[in-house]
């Protein structure tokens, strides 16, 4: 069946990982696991519909035009001047609130599949001027650090905001991510809102030269310089103070052997990059033994890089854990 022809598709689109220590609002990456499903079809009224979400325990607004995944396809479609209805199935198959992308793969789940359906009227990185449309309605802010390397796969920076410029940046092969997911929850806004609205110069001057050390360390494969590199002086202090046992868990990362770790995008979830997959999850252990310290829950999450951003599923394929968090 040729793509035209398709009434219905199920898409994956992965979780990720914004900011990367010091790239804020800059730089982020997409892991394997976890992701969303959207199942999508062709309808016969114009509009966007979502039939049902699951995986949700109810959270999320049904209304297309207050849900990411139904934002942004209602802005591809106006973008295209399509009159074409869509109905959408959205399986959270993540946490809300988690620092892992969660509003971010729901839409760039959602407009892969719409622009499939379609035929393809825009090329896979067209779409990222709606996922941040999307981005905006959930958090107030626009930001592409976790739609853009979503849609893309692998580590994209953000160089310009406007014009919006989105580089995909080289990385090592073997580079793998442990994420600690605590089982509390913090929303963007929330943690955007206290940020300090002015930084100083040196400290400017620490968090810049950290960025493009770890974009260069990036490129090169070089190891240590990635290492070296990791650091967040302005954002963590601050934010880490919303995150128990941080400081904890950060330790015992760098201690059994990571090459960094941070907090996942506005966080509360915790990650560490590790240049084996055997080494990642000996970071996730030491990581969770140290939480759990604390009493408090927590997942973990090892992956290698995404490199591929969402995909078609076939039928009955489902790379998600079988499993639904508490949200
Ligand atoms: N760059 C954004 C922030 C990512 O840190 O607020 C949110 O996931």
């Amino acid at each position: 069946m040729s793509k035209l022809e398709q009434h219905s598709i199920r898409v994956f689109a992965p979780a990720t990982v914004a900011n990367v220590a010091c790239g804020f609002d800059s730089l982020g990456f997409a892991i394997n696991m976890p992701g969303d499903i959207v199942e999508m079809s062709l309808h016969e009224h114009s509009g966007v519909r979502i039939r049902d979400i699951t995986g949700d325990n109810g959270r999320l607004p049904r209304e297309a035009e207050n849900n990411t995944a139904g934002v942004s396809v209602l802005a591809l479609l106006e973008h295209i001047g399509s009159q074409q209805g869509l109905e959408i199935v959205l399986h959270k198959r993540m946490p809300l609130g988690s620092g892992l992308g969660s509003s971010a793969a729901s839409s760039v789940a959602a407009l892969y599949a719409a622009n499939l359906l379609l035929g393809e009227p825009l090329e896979k990185a067209e779409l990222l001027p709606f996922a941040m449309k999307a981005e905006e309605r959930a958090c107030g802010s626009p930001h592409a650090d976790n739609v853009a390397p979503g849609l893309l796969g692998g580590f994209v920076l953000i160089r310009s905001y406007d014009p919006l410029d989105v580089i995909q940046v080289d990385y090592p092969e073997n580079l793998y991510c442990t994420i600690l997911h605590p089982h509390i929850e913090l929303r963007t806004e929330d943690s955007r809102r206290i940020l300090r609205k002015h930084i100083k110069l040196k400290d400017a001057v620490i968090q810049w030269s950290n960025l493009a050390g770890l974009i260069a360390g990036l490129a090169k494969s070089d190891y240590d310089l990635i290492s070296r590199s990791l650091n967040d002086i302005i954002f963590e202090p601050v934010r880490s103070l919303l995150i128990p046992g941080f400081d904890r868990v950060k330790a015992s990362a760098i201690a059994s052997g990571a090459l960094g770790c941070s907090i996942s995008g506005s966080g509360p979830s915790v990650f560490a990059l590790s240049t084996t997959e055997v080494k990642a999850g000996e970071v996730g252990d030491a990581m969770q033994n140290s939480f759990a310290e604390l009493q408090l829950d927590s997942d973990i999450f090892v992956s290698p890089v995404n490199s591929i951003g969402p995909r078609v599923l076939a039928p009955d394929e489902d790379p998600t854990p079988n499993r639904m968090y508490q949200q």
